[in-house]
């Protein structure tokens, strides 16, 4: 098992306010938990296959209870190759950028690729679904131009957080922390302040 695993969904590399405040914490995280493993996922670096009707016909033939054959049986080992770090990680922590009120489309292809069915979560919509990574603690470092946090007006159109969220609780992942990297583009302290929330937070995750 890994002891904690870093998913960077920005593609700025080491200019970017999310990931920087990520390496904070992974940072802290390593001085009290010094014999753990960390593991880092950039999803930029990362080669995801495209989800297309082979990759369909795989998915619905696992939701039969059956296996995929063919190009489909190739596709779905490459999907359970990219499930395999999340499914090993004891703790999660995922630093991300708002795109348009929402995530950047590399960290919702991700999400696609992974979420599947026997892989991370089974089920179905009558028999309703369970997330295969239960109780599993996870992190999320959202950054943003805007503020978008509770109780503002802007609350509503934070699709970031409320996406990540759900998405987490769907397949399982609780106690959720987050910590907001905000306003960055009006707030020349927001990436200090997070930094010191990331400190805080990793001592105690
Ligand atoms: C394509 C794109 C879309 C963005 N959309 C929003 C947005 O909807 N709301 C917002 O407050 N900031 C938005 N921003 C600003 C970023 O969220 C902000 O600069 C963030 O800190 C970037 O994080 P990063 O440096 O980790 O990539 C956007 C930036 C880009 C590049």
């Amino acid at each position: 098992m890994t002891g904690l695993l870093h998913v960077e969904s920005s593609p700025a590399g080491d200019r970017s306010d999310s990931t920087r405040v990520g390496r904070v914490f992974v940072d802290s995280w390593r001085k009290s938990h010094t014999k753990q493993p960390v593991a880092t996922l950039n999803l930029w670096d990362t080669p995801l296959p495209e989800l297309d009707s082979a990759v369909l016909a795989a998915r619905a033939a696992v939701e039969t209870g059956e296996k995929p054959v063919g190009d489909g049986a190739a596709i779905w080992s490459r999907l359970q190759e990219l499930a395999r770090p999340l499914l090993s990680a004891d703790r999660l922590l995922i630093s991300a950028p708002m795109w348009n009120f929402g995530i950047p489309y590399r960290l919702k292809h991700y999400i696609d690729c992974v979420t599947q069915p026997t892989l991370t979560y089974r089920g179905s919509p009558a028999e309703g679904f369970e997330g295969l990574i239960p109780g599993r603690p996870a992190a999320l470092i959202l950054s943003r131009g805007g503020s978008y946090g509770a109780g503002t007006d802007r609350e509503p159109f934070d699709f970031q957080r409320r996406y990540l969220l759900a998405w987490l609780g769907f397949l399982g992942f609780r106690p959720v922390e987050t910590i907001l990297v905000e306003p960055v583009a009006t707030d020349p302290e927001a990436v200090t302040r997070a930094d010191h929330e990331a400190r805080q937070v990793a001592a105690r995750f």
